[in-house]
């Protein structure tokens, strides 16, 4: 068995080729179950965000276990072997272990640190846990890497400073902004006339960012009303005119700095919507959906400026320096749960004589008991022979607790080889059954 991971991410492919690739949460399950449907894939799990669609496997062996991956994300994505492989990158064992570590911290992000992340993997975990995609491996493997996650924050300042995509996109809008003046800084946006469209949670940090970054008021779209209002309501101090999605054209031609982030599978804005409007004259457009909210074309259309997740690396580059200290000291913390967990996935080789010692030892206990029972007689009653059972189970289970935890315990590979022959000669355990 083999631990891997199979992917692609912002550091590897651009937002056109991550879209295609993309997995809602609505056909999670059927990708699941087509995987578990290889015969060399025996636990999986699916990270997909905005910037990365990851794999996580358990297969029987790497290199064909890694090549029936890719082999399904080229036909989920519809891409051709030549225009995906480029951008696929694939990790094995301790790699596969430490990058979803880094994964997790959030230092692979492309805003380093950003918390979005960590609810991403925990989603990670729900969603292989309720489709049964998982077993002991990956649960344990996933489930240490949120409380790596978490262990970060913690005990670092990586997370201080509420940084997020949706920061990243409010600071990208103030440094075009300053750009068009002639000042390569950030603006103030309070001259802007602001809209977000969508009303999740990437709106809501939008929100939170606008408000702090001086914007006077905004414009929230989104298809559901009732979810606007409520998004709304949480910022008493921000004014903001709820709308429906019907507007959108009012707001495009009406606002002059726009943001989109909604979960849309398609382009809810595109070159030929744009001009049919009458618009004001200039309008910037900020996009933080992917797939993509506003399709490529509109980069055509004059009076436009267009930006998506991708040029957030304009802005994020200004601020990693100070982050990049805070992140070498999170490298310790990850370097430490990489060793714990391939300390636990080493034990695991001592598992299969454990249960054949602990199988053999039962069996002369059940025996002994019986025979001793039936010398007993009838004179013992129920709650005695009980009682006689629960003595020779103690037994058993305090002579194992020492080998069996000294089995388990962190050693050097040929060592704990070693041991396990001794043991298997010493109890006479037959030799384990090789897997198919
Ligand atoms: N979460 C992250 O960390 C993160 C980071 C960067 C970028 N993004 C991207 O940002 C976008 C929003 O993410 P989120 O986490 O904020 O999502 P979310 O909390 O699930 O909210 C989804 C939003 O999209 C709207 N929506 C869904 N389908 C739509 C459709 N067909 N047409 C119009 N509106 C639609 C929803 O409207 P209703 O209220 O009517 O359902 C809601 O406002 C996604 O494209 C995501 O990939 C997310």
């Amino acid at each position: 068995m083999h631990i891997a991971v199979v992917g692609l991410s912002h550091r590897t492919a651009p937002v056109e080729i991550r879209e295609k690739l993309s997995i809602p949460e609505q056909t999670m399950e059927t990708s699941l179950q087509t995987l578990r449907g290889d015969e060399q894939v025996l636990e999986v799990s699916i990270l997909s965000t905005c910037n990365r669609l990851e794999i996580y496997t358990l297969v029987r062996h790497p290199e064909r276990g890694i090549s029936a991956i890719s082999d399904f994300l080229g036909k989920h994505s519809g891409l051709a072997k030549e225009d995906l492989s480029p951008h696929l990158f694939n990790y094995h064992h301790d790699e596969a272990v430490a990058h979803l570590m880094r994964v997790a911290a959030g230092l692979d992000s492309l805003v380093l640190g950003e918390g979005q992340i960590l609810s991403q993997v925990k989603k990670m975990v729900r969603l292989g846990q309720e489709h049964k995609s998982m077993g002991p491996i990956l649960n344990r493997l996933l489930t240490q890497a949120v409380s790596t996650g978490k262990r970060v924050r913690s005990e670092t300042n990586l997370g201080t400073g509420a940084v997020s995509i949706s920061s990243a996109a409010v600071e990208l809008a103030q440094l075009k902004l300053g750009q068009s003046r002639g000042e390569d800084q950030l603006v103030s946006l309070e001259s802007e006339l602001v809209a977000v469209v969508g009303a999740g949670r990437m709106s809501r940090l939008l929100l939170q960012h606008l408000q702090a970054k001086g914007c006077s008021g905004v414009m929230l779209l989104n298809r559901t009303m009732q979810r606007a209002e409520s998004l709304s309501a949480d910022f008493p101090d921000l004014p903001v005119e709820c709308r429906s999605l019907d507007d959108l054209n009012h707001c495009l031609s009406t606002c002059s700095l726009v943001f989109t982030s909604t979960a849309a599978d398609d382009p809810i804005v595109d070159a030929a919507l744009l001009t049919q409007l009458k618009r004001r004259s200039f309008l910037r457009l900020i996009d933080i959906g992917v797939p993509r909210n506003i399709a490529s074309d509109v980069a055509e259309v004059p009076g436009i400026e267009a930006h998506d997740v991708d040029d957030l690396h304009e802005v994020v580059s200004r601020n990693q320096e100070a982050r990049q200290q805070i992140a070498r000291e999170a490298e310790v913390v990850l370097q430490e749960e990489t060793r714990l967990f391939l300390e636990w996935w080493d034990s695991l080789e001592a598992v299969p004589t454990i249960n054949r010692l602990r199988a053999s030892l039962e069996a002369i206990r059940a025996e002994e008991l019986q025979k001793a029972l039936s010398r007993m007689g009838p004179d013992f009653s129920a709650r005695e022979r009980k009682v006689v059972e629960a003595l020779s189970k103690g037994i058993i289970n305090k002579i194992l607790h020492t080998p069996v935890t000294q089995l388990r315990a962190p050693q050097a590979r040929p060592e704990r080889q070693e041991a396990l022959r001794v043991v298997e000669c010493l109890f006479e355990l037959d030799a384990p059954q090789e897997d198919g």
